[in-house]
């Protein structure tokens, strides 16, 4: 049966994870703490254990160490804290092999079996793939080949496979590498993450819009002016100048997390909160955002480098000068878009997105403008764009803030706008689980409401890849250069002043 999306305390089926890529960065910073996390607040199942697959030779008694080292560093609640980490750790194995060699998996195989005698975890499987993209297709064929993958309907165990993103580079490679999973797993066994979808305020997105009444009919281009997206952060490419070489933020963050946060904002109400209803209705609006029209690109498309700056005090290189990077590289390290998406609900309500590296400060937001009013009772109201306008904050200070005008006291009647405003920790007073906490949790039981559907992942390659072909052809549109510790480059507020609005934040 479909699982929901609901507030139930989960039971999961015995189970057990095997992490590829096990001694990676984001195994030691996420997916172990939010094993760790789970397990602290009984959310695994009972009957669980946790095998590591990486290629490095090291014992059990290492990877634990190692995966202690992580918590201390990187986990919300410290194992120092409680006494659960002994007991867990005893249910952590690594398994040392290269991702294509046949004698690892037979190996991982028998360790399995043992495993399921040992803590009776009945041949149920989850396989993370926490590795770099290139290793997808390998891993899966080999699981198969070597039957640790099951063929779907059997009324045995079942076995599920996360895959990270990215799930393709272009629209080509993400086809291609769906053509080769899909020889061996079936749609409902693929849960591609998105970490976004884990955080509080993204799932928040669909409570605040079908849990109010009040929003809801103002939800549409009747009353909405436009709607901006954010995605900024103060830190630069650190030490993944390799990494962000090859894939630049249009692929880093755009094609991904953005598409999820406006197919989220955009959709019309699902018919349930069953995964394939929430998904259905996602896709609708991925397949309706207009293509981007080739030759007015420079008008809805922006891209920007950023140069040395000033952020916080300190003075931070620009990306060329950063540890491997090119001299000369071309990658955009910020992007502003604008998008129209054509159905009854949003036509003629343009849609602006702009994600960077290095801009003034740290926030992923989304920011709903209202239309201004009539031009009859309070002219001051009506000339200032910046009245009526709704802030859903992702992160950080998560919440939402409503911008309203009121009268300033006294005998003239002169109007401030003033703000509303709702924060979740004041709200909860706890921290929120991690994203992949609830990621992890939602795999093991079986739903992949919030896990991304292939369709989902063609429409947003179809809309974007015509942009990044567009950037390698000749003459090539700029790549405007943006001071670190900016709010990017200048032609991207050109772009919004142009059509006589500006971006904002409140
Ligand atoms: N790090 C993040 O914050 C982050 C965020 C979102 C998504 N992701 C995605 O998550 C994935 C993993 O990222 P990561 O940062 O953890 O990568 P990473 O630090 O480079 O780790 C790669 C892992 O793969 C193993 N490995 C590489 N080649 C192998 C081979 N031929 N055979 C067996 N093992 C091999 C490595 O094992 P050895 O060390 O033993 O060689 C290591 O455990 C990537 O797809 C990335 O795009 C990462």
């Amino acid at each position: 049966m479909e699982k929901s999306m609901r507030n139930l305390p989960k039971t999961s089926e015995p189970c057990i994870m095997v992490i590829f890529g096990a001694t990676g960065d984001l195994t030691a910073r996420k997916l172990m703490p939010a094993l760790y996390n789970l397990n602290r607040e009984n959310l695994l199942p009972q009957e669980f254990a946790c095998v590591g697959f990486a290629r490095r030779e090291k014992s059990n008694e290492v990877f634990r160490e190692e995966m202690l080292q992580g918590l201390k560093e990187f986990s919300r609640s410290k194992p120092e804290e409680d006494d659960t980490w002994s007991a867990f750790s005893e249910r952590l194995f690594y398994h040392q092999s290269p991702f294509d060699q046949d004698e690892g998996y037979e190996a991982l195989k028998k360790m399995l079996s043992d495993l399921d005698a040992k803590f009776g975890t009945k041949g149920n499987r989850i396989f993370y793939l926490s590795t770099q993209p290139s290793y997808f297709p390998v891993i899966v064929e080999k699981l198969k080949s070597h039957k640790l993958i099951y063929d779907k309907n059997s009324s045995g165990p079942w076995s599920r496979v996360i895959i990270e993103k990215p799930f393709g580079h272009n629209l080509e490679s993400a086809i291609g590498l769906q053509k080769h999973i899909t020889q061996f797993l079936t749609e409902d066994q693929v849960y591609r993450i998105d970490h976004y979808l884990g955080k509080e305020t993204v799932q928040n997105l669909l409570v605040f819009r079908f849990a109010n009444s009040i929003y809801e009919s103002l939800w549409n281009n009747r009353y909405i002016d436009n709607i901006q997206i954010t995605v900024s952060e103060e830190l630069g490419i650190g030490t993944r100048g390799k990494f962000f070489e090859e894939a630049g933020i249009l692929r880093d963050i755009v094609q991904n997390h953005m598409m999820q946060l406006l197919s989220l904002v955009a959709m019309e109400p699902p018919v349930s909160l069953k995964a394939t209803a929430i998904r259905d209705e996602k896709v609708k609006v991925l397949n309706a955002i207009r293509p981007i029209d080739l030759a007015q690109f420079e008008k809805q498309v922006v891209r920007g480098q950023y140069a040395a700056g000033r952020i916080e005090g300190q003075t931070v290189a620009g990306y060329r000068e950063e540890k491997d990077v090119a001299p000369t590289s071309e990658v955009e390290t910020y992007v502003a878009m604008k998008l129209h998406i054509d159905n009854w609900r949003w036509f003629g309500v343009p849609f602006y997105l702009r994600a960077g590296k290095r801009l003034a400060k740290r926030c992923t937001e989304i920011v709903v403008n209202f239309k201004p009013i009539p031009n009859i009772l309070f002219q001051q109201a009506s000339h200032n764009n910046d009245n009526n306008v709704l802030a859903i904050r992702i992160q950080p200070n998560e919440g939402i803030a409503l911008r309203i005008n009121c009268k300033v006291p006294g005998t003239a009647m002169p109007i401030q706008p003033v703000k509303m405003d709702f924060r979740y920790d004041a709200f909860t007073g706890v921290q929120p689980p991690e994203a992949y906490e609830r990621l992890i949790c939602d795999a093991i039981w079986g739903d992949n409401t919030l896990f991304i559907r292939w369709d989902e992942v063609l429409a947003s390659w179809t809309l974007l890849t015509p942009v990044l072909d567009r950037w390698q052809k000749d003459p090539k549109p700029p790549l405007d250069s943006y001071t670190a510790g900016s709010w990017g480059p200048e032609s991207a507020a050109n772009m919004l002043m142009d059509e006589g609005t500006a971006w904002r934040s409140i």
